[in-house]
């Protein structure tokens, strides 16, 4: 009787919270308390004043970043393009496809510790390959206005979601209002993104010793982090555990890049062809490779740092200095110890964590 009359009331709890007028949805400002990965360099990322972390607002963010209703004819949601089965990156896809079948010149990367971009690049040139967003909360709004991605009218999405029942409710808990802005979308989006933080891999396991490295990671960490491979100069040395540098470089892809990356942000002539420098997490997941997604597999891009880069006079120094050597020299065995070190750098429970 005692259980009948608990379940009786729970479900009148339920149904009663689906119910509940928006006036009676109370702001709930409860922080979100971030797990940082444990090991050296995971420092606390600057979270903007006016945007705290909140329970209600990760919750909104993950549900927007869901929403097909933010595309124009209700078909594509953020998601569509960032899967998380695939670290937030395309499944796979060269270009993705937006609501009118058309299709971008950039490979949708990977979502994931987007937010120290905020604390190690201090030129503001942040999100996108070739740095055109400062903030997520700037970024958010390209891709639903983008008339090859979510081509959606702002006041149209907004009515749209305005006129759902449940979202009033929602941006009510979150913000403490129920009438729907896109400055609160996109805060919601990039809470969201804030919490997307990957930090588990093996790489990340040996590190704390929880398991052992294989002898040729090991070697392969090795290349990555001398002037063998130099890797590090650009993906970051192994101090900081992210893999970029979150700066911009040309890597030698083109001698006449068909896309000029920095350059078409800064206009300064010396920024051609530079790219974002991608974080080497999670590649497994996240093929294929580099801007324009010209790589299917990471055998093609250790092969074109060994011999196929490209001059051009804004490559980076610490490509050209290895065109007198004629490349990195690379051994077969050393390519297969960088390819084993790069694959440890994969973390599995973040695609499944965020499925
Ligand atoms: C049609 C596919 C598509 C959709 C839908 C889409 N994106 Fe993207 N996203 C991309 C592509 C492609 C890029 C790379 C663009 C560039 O660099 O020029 C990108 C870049 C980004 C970046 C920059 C990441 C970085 O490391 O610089 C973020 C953040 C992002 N998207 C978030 C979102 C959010 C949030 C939404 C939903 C509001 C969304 N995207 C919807 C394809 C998409
Ligand atoms: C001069 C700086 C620099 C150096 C040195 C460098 N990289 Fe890169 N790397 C970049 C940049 C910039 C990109 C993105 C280029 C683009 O897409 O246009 C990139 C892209 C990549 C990618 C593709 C990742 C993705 O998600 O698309 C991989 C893998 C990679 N680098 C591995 C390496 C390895 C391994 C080494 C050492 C052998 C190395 N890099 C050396 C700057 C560098």
């Amino acid at each position: 009787m005692k259980q009948v009359l608990i379940c009786m009331l729970a479900l009148a709890l339920v149904a009663c919270k689906k119910d509940l007028p928006v006036a009676y949805v109370a702001y709930d400002q409860t922080p979100y308390a971030l797990i940082m990965p444990q090991g050296r360099g995971w420092t606390q990322f600057p979270i903007p004043e006016e945007n705290p972390l909140t329970i209600a607002g990760v919750a909104l963010g993950k549900q927007l970043f869901e929403e097909k209703l933010l595309s124009a004819n209700n078909t594509q949601s953020c998601k569509t393009c960032h899967q998380p089965a695939f670290a937030f990156s395309d499944g796979g896809k060269q270009f993705s496809e937006g609501i009118n079948g058309q299709k971008g010149n950039r490979n949708a990367p990977a979502l994931f510790n987007l937010a120290w971009a905020d604390l190690y690049n201090v030129t503001g040139h942040r999100y996108f390959w070739d740095g055109g967003k400062g903030s997520l909360e700037q970024q958010a709004v390209g891709p639903i206005v983008n008339p090859i991605e979510m081509a959606s009218d702002l006041k149209q999405m907004i009515q749209k979601l305005q006129q759902t029942s449940h979202y009033p409710a929602l941006f009510k808990k979150a913000f403490g209002t129920d009438s729907i802005t896109i400055s609160l979308v996109v805060k919601a989006l990039s809470q969201f993104e804030r919490t997307l933080i990957s930090g588990n891999s093996p790489y990340d396991k040996a590190e704390r010793r929880e398991r052992q490295r294989t002898l040729s990671e090991y070697n392969g960490m090795v290349i990555f982090s001398t002037e063998k491979g130099d890797c590090f100069h650009c993906h970051g040395n192994l101090s900081s555990p992210f893999f970029t540098d979150f700066n911009f470089h040309n890597n030698g892809l083109d001698e006449t890049p068909i896309d000029s990356g920095l350059f078409r942000i800064t206009g300064i002539a010396a920024d051609k062809g530079k790219f974002k420098t991608p974080s080497l997490r999670n590649l497994v997941f996240t093929a294929p490779y580099m801007h324009d997604g010209r790589f299917k597999t990471l055998w093609e891009v250790i092969e074109f740092y060994n011999s196929g880069f490209k001059n051009s006079p804004t490559l980076d120094p610490f490509i050209s200095k290895h065109i007198a050597n004629g490349g990195l020299n690379l051994t077969p065995i050393e390519k297969t110890d960088l390819y084993n070190f790069l694959v440890s750098l994969s973390d599995s429970d973040f695609v499944t964590k965020n499925r």
